[in-house]
């Protein structure tokens, strides 16, 4: 894809999950690597990322938000903000974003916004984050006068697309990515 930062990689494959600890040390080098998913997202696979991460050698860390639309706000972007804070997280972090759409546009956000910028890598999990949200690099969170009111563009390093992952994806979310992509 192309961005006003430059080009970037769209992986999507069966099973490339598995490889995500390789494309991270090619795509997006870091020290650190702050994994952020949802709570629902966050045990499905955001766990497991972090385990294969280590298991690879890359020093990688879970932070998790409650799941939903309602978590996509300033006050969960200043907890995610402040507990990468707290971790010690420097400007040698890649933040991956392991989730649905509201995964992809607030952890987003935190990147845009971390020390002023740190890259990020977008991993969606959901049809609607595979096929619109991770790509294009819009990051934000909703504000009472209405949604997606604060944000900044922030092209992702790389996009990691598993559609395995939509096998557990709930109906009616897949329905809503379906309606999204007519
Ligand atoms: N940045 C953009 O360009 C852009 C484009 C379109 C939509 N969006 C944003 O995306 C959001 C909607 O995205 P969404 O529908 O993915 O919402 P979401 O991230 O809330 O995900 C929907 C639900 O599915 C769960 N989920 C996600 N992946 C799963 C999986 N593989 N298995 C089981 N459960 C899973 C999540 O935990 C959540 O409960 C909205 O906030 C919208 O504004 C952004």
């Amino acid at each position: 894809m192309e961005a006003a930062s430059g080009r970037y990689q769209v992986h999507v494959a069966s099973g490339i999950l598995k490889e995500l600890p390789d494309i991270l040390r090619d795509d997006a080098p870091a020290h650190r690597y702050a994994v952020i998913s949802d709570d629902r997202v966050a045990e499905l696979y955001g766990g497991e990322v972090v385990e294969e991460c280590r298991a690879d050698g890359l020093e990688a860390e879970l932070v998790s938000f409650p799941e939903g639309e309602a978590s996509k706000n300033r006050t969960e972007w200043a907890r995610l903000t402040d507990a990468l804070l707290e971790r010690g997280f420097g400007r040698d972090t890649v933040v991956v974003a392991v989730g649905g759409g509201v995964t992809g546009d607030l952890a987003g956000f935190v990147a845009a916004t971390y020390l002023r910028g740190v890259p990020v890598v977008q991993v969606p999990t959901s049809l609607v984050a595979m096929i619109d949200a991770s790509v294009g690099g819009k990051t934000g969170v909703d504000a009472p006068a209405g949604k997606n009111l604060v944000g900044a563009f922030h092209a992702p390093q790389v996009v990691v697309a598993d559609p395995e992952t939509i096998r557990t994806l709930p109906q009616a979310e897949r329905a809503q990515g379906l309606a999204e992509a007519l």
